[in-house]
């Protein structure tokens, strides 16, 4: 398109972002599985760290995580800044070293699977299935396999169970000797048996790496597994989704012996120089500020998210609705996966739900033929937005009630939607978190943290 005429083009450029502002934070339910919410005191950190947002800092770390060497000038401060976020994020997880530079959770995996693949001059990599929860970056039709080149081989996956099958998948390491095996995912309702593979993956010389993007805050609070403790390698995640920082990913490991040396190395180099020249500074001390928040309020968070996931499956299903999961309690994390083929599948129904203004997305299911990516059987619905806004249980309850309503066809979204503007005004407040930058230092100075 050629621009004839530049104000009009900036008025509508502000008109929409505001008009978004409004529509997302203030008149719709937001249940992107994905997606985070900032509490005022880490959208105010992101407020006083606009000169950090025009600057760089290239350079490599050392094997704390912390600053070496800069190949720029001016960052007697912008070195304390990562360091410090380094040392709250270090603190938060219990680890050794941590890597704060990458700019998303795909870039996270991009540079830990490229380091890994290095480190152990093996090409191969177990993954989930991309048709039963693992990211589009773990596969060899993303990232993995057409960017790194790596060769991806899955996991045995257990639909009943919604989860990976350890015994078969213990035969397929075996088999396969991967320099990676990855765990995680992003229709991700059950702990992955990483304690139960382990030995296996060290057997055949493999680092494990954890993708955490989803359930980084449900680790954090302590009420989802906890991957290093169950021997995983490497923790990679985002931290702008149950971990509600500014939008950036993280990588983070323990240090014990060499081969761990190694590996950190080898991933260092692939974050810079390999794949990073910018490391967007403006969100460190958000991400620093929201590490203490998730020290303080981080379980409490996790369980209520936790507990109204699995309210909105179980109540889903005694209404008729086939929720996955079932026998195992439909969900230990913030999402459940709910297959609606019943009602006109995952594109009409989410569709319907957002002329209501309810915001959640299609899912291809397990069984679902991959292709039909547009037009799945499932949705998957997350739970960690409306918990910070302050969801309890009975709220959840009204929300599957107003949902049902839409999608068995008994109230037209556009009636529901009143509703829904209604309920959400009741949920103004962002629990679990600080209110200001002022009220988180007040807190940590008299709790001496
Ligand atoms: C499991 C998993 N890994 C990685 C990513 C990529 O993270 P980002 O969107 O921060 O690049 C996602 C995104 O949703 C994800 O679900």
């Amino acid at each position: 398109m050629v621009i004839k005429n530049h104000y009009q083009i900036i008025q509508k450029l502000v008109e929409a972002t505001k008009k978004h502002e409004v529509y997302r934070r203030t008149e719709c339910i937001n249940l992107i599985a994905s997606e985070g919410l900032k509490s005022p005191a880490v959208c105010e950190m992101l407020s006083l760290s606009q000169d950090l947002e025009c600057r760089y800092a290239e350079g490599e770390n050392d094997l704390e995580g912390h600053v070496k060497t800069r190949h720029y000038q001016g960052q007697k401060y912008v070195t304390k800044i990562e360091n410090f976020t380094i040392d709250l994020i270090k603190n938060l997880f219990g680890c050794a070293w941590a890597d704060i530079r990458l700019v998303s959770g795909t870039h996270a995996n991009l540079a830990t699977f490229k380091g890994l693949s290095l480190a152990t001059k093996n090409n191969r990599m177990v993954v989930a299935p991309l048709s039963s929860g693992a990211h589009i970056t773990h596969d060899y039709s993303g990232l993995a396999g057409k960017i790194i080149g790596l060769e991806t081989i899955n996991h045995v996956f257990n639909v009943t169970n919604m989860n990976i099958d350890p015994d078969k998948s213990a035969m397929i390491i075996r088999a396969s000797r991967p320099g990676i095996v990855t765990f995680g995912g992003s229709l991700f309702q059950f702990p992955h048996p990483v304690k139960e593979l382990k030995d296996v993956a060290r057997e055949v010389g493999a680092y494990i790496v954890y993708d955490a993007a989803h359930v980084l805050g449900l680790i954090a609070g302590g009420e989802f597994q906890d991957p290093l403790k169950e021997g995983a390698d490497f923790v990679t995640a985002s931290t702008h989704k149950t971990f509600p920082g500014p939008q950036g990913g993280l990588v983070f490991a323990n240090r014990d012996d060499e081969r761990m040396k190694t590996g950190i190395k080898k991933i260092q180099y692939s974050i810079f120089p390999l794949t990073t020249s910018n490391t967007h500074l403006g969100r460190f001390p958000a991400l620093g500020l929201a590490a203490l928040e998730l020290r303080v309020f981080g379980r409490e968070l996790a369980k209520q998210t936790i507990k109204n996931a699995q309210t909105a499956g179980e109540y889903l299903f005694e209404r008729g609705v086939k929720v996955l999961g079932a026998d195992k309690g439909f969900t230990k994390s913030h999402q459940i996966a709910v297959d609606v083929l019943q009602f006109g599948g995952g594109k009409i129904v989410a569709q319907k739900l957002e002329d209501a203004n309810i915001i959640l997305n299609k899912n291809l299911l397990p069984y679902d033929d991959q292709h039909h990516k547009d037009d799945p059987s499932g949705l998957r619905i997350g739970f960690q937005e409306v918990t910070r806004r302050g969801f309890k249980e009975s709220d959840v309850k009204h929300l599957c009630d107003l949902i049902l309503l839409i999608i068995e066809n008994k109230r037209r979204p556009s009636e529901v939607k009143e509703d829904i503007l209604t309920f959400r005004n009741e949920f103004d407040e962002i629990k679990y978190g600080f209110q200001s930058v002022h009220e988180a230092m007040d807190y940590a100075q008299a709790h001496q943290l």
